[in-house]
């Protein structure tokens, strides 16, 4: 580790090193005692409502999912969808057995196969990719900008006549640049998913994520922002694209409760998934999502708190926010103009006992071995053994802008449950350790 670390800014302000507190891993006092440690949000809000919802299917020994006709308690799963439906301004939400559950119908919902192309970002989670080849389609990968979400400026150059859909992720709380992501997928007739996976109860210009887009995804997995452990939702405002999905999620047919939803079936069976959601899950959920803007207003408070207390920083670079509004804030990022500084901050921090990492929860797809490999169950996978299948280059060299800006950006994770004192004492880290960092 590189422990060059010199004395430059406040310092330099105050014109003498005596003002400059001792950096803790040059052997100062640490800011905090005890090292800051950010946990999952949802599980900590679990209480009397979670186990009432879940009591409500043991008594009724009723755990698998209700779809009607009639009605027949307890209809957790129901009352969730509905619920999730009004949250997210949407007019239609299905359940699912979880986020990657939700992105694999979606795609099947559009109608996705072999000889289409979707476009993704090259900093995502791995069930982007996955759901993109195990529908046969060809994933085409775009950089990221200083979001960490889908550069904009790069998706028309790669737009080809069998591009069918963009997937707009909403990565780590951050909404993305929706208004021009849209107008791209409008000029030339291509769909918008919006994976919200990471970012469930983020806004964009005043509406819920996943609202904007043709179909929005969500995970309910554990380190999300409310959570069963595993779980995932898929919303839409078309009754066609709705049905679809209710068909693949379930084995083709479509159910009396999801017939009735839609006004009647407009399309024939085909050949579907299992990702239907039981009863325990959709209680847990149906109170996980009446705290769910609890969660996000704390967080967000949390992580404004930090905003304000860094932003007069000279010389401070932030991660760009499309919408700083609705941004959920479950972390805040510095940038730096090296990779080498960086990894002097992240050491710097660490020492204070407030550690900042690197954005998290995706992996740089195209350096994925299996990405790399274009690895499939079967070597005649449609996804790559079309003529532009064959040829296209994944690895490092088509995305070396993402690498680039992942490796100079790094930030503390925030918590719902911080205390006033825990974001102050994150303020007065950064305030003591970035001046010092060169
Ligand atoms: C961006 C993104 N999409 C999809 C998923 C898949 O969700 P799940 O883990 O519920 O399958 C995740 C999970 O972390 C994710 O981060």
């Amino acid at each position: 580790m590189n422990r060059r670390i010199f004395l430059t800014g406040a310092a330099a302000a105050a014109g003498t090193a005596a003002n400059t507190p001792k950096l803790a891993v040059e052997g100062g006092t640490p800011v905090r005692e005890k090292a800051l440690h950010a946990d999952f949000f949802g599980t900590q809000y679990y209480g009397d409502e979670e186990s009432r919802e879940l009591n409500d299917v043991v008594k009724t020994r009723r755990p698998f999912r209700w779809y009607g006709p009639g009605n027949e308690p307890p209809m957790k799963v129901a009352t969730f969808e509905k619920e999730f439906a009004r949250r997210m301004q949407s007019r239609y939400a299905l359940a699912v057995t979880s986020g990657s559950a939700a992105l694999q119908t979606a795609v099947a919902a559009f109608g996705i196969g072999p000889g289409d192309e979707v476009i993704l970002p090259a900093w995502t989670w791995h069930s982007c990719f996955v759901a993109i080849v195990l529908a046969g389609a060809l994933p085409v990968f775009a950089e990221i900008d200083e979001s960490f979400n889908i550069d904009p400026s790069e998706l028309e150059s790669k737009i080809t006549p069998q591009t069918k859909l963009i997937m707009a992720v909403h990565l780590q709380g951050n909404p993305a640049d929706m208004d021009r992501i849209l107008d791209i997928a409008k000029r030339h007739n291509i769909r918008a998913l919006e994976d919200c996976a990471q970012s469930v109860g983020a806004s964009y210009k005043g509406r819920p994520v996943g609202s904007l887009g043709d179909i929005g995804i969500y995970s309910l997995q554990i380190n999300k922002t409310i959570t069963s452990g595993e779980g995932g939702a898929v919303v839409t405002n078309d009754p066609l694209l709705f049905e679809r999905a209710s068909r693949y999620h379930d084995l083709g047919n479509l159910r009396p409760l999801h017939e009735k939803v839609v006004g009647g079936a407009k399309s024939d069976a085909f050949s579907g998934s299992q990702f239907r959601m039981s009863e325990f899950t959709g209680g847990v959920l149906v109170a996980q999502l009446r705290k769910l803007d609890i969660i996000v207003e704390s967080v967000r408070a949390n992580a404004r708190r930090v905003y304000d207390g860094i932003r007069d920083l000279p010389g401070i670079k932030l991660r760009h926010l499309p919408d700083p509004a609705g941004e959920i804030g479950s972390a805040v990022f510095l940038g730096f103009d090296g990779k080498d500084r960086c990894e002097r901050f992240r050491a710097a921090m660490k020492a204070e006992n407030v550690p900042v990492d690197h954005p998290g929860g995706s992996a740089i797809l195209p350096i994925q071995p299996f990405v790399e490999h274009k690895r499939t169950v079967h070597t005649a996978w449609p996804s790559f053994t079309s003529e532009r299948g064959r040829a296209i280059q994944y690895g490092a060299a088509c995305c070396p802008r993402t690498i680039d800006i992942l490796s100079r950006f790094a930030g503390p994770s925030l918590d719902p449950k911080y205390s006033a004192s825990d974001t102050a004492d994150i303020v007065t880290a950064i305030r003591k350790v970035y001046p010092q960092i060169t």
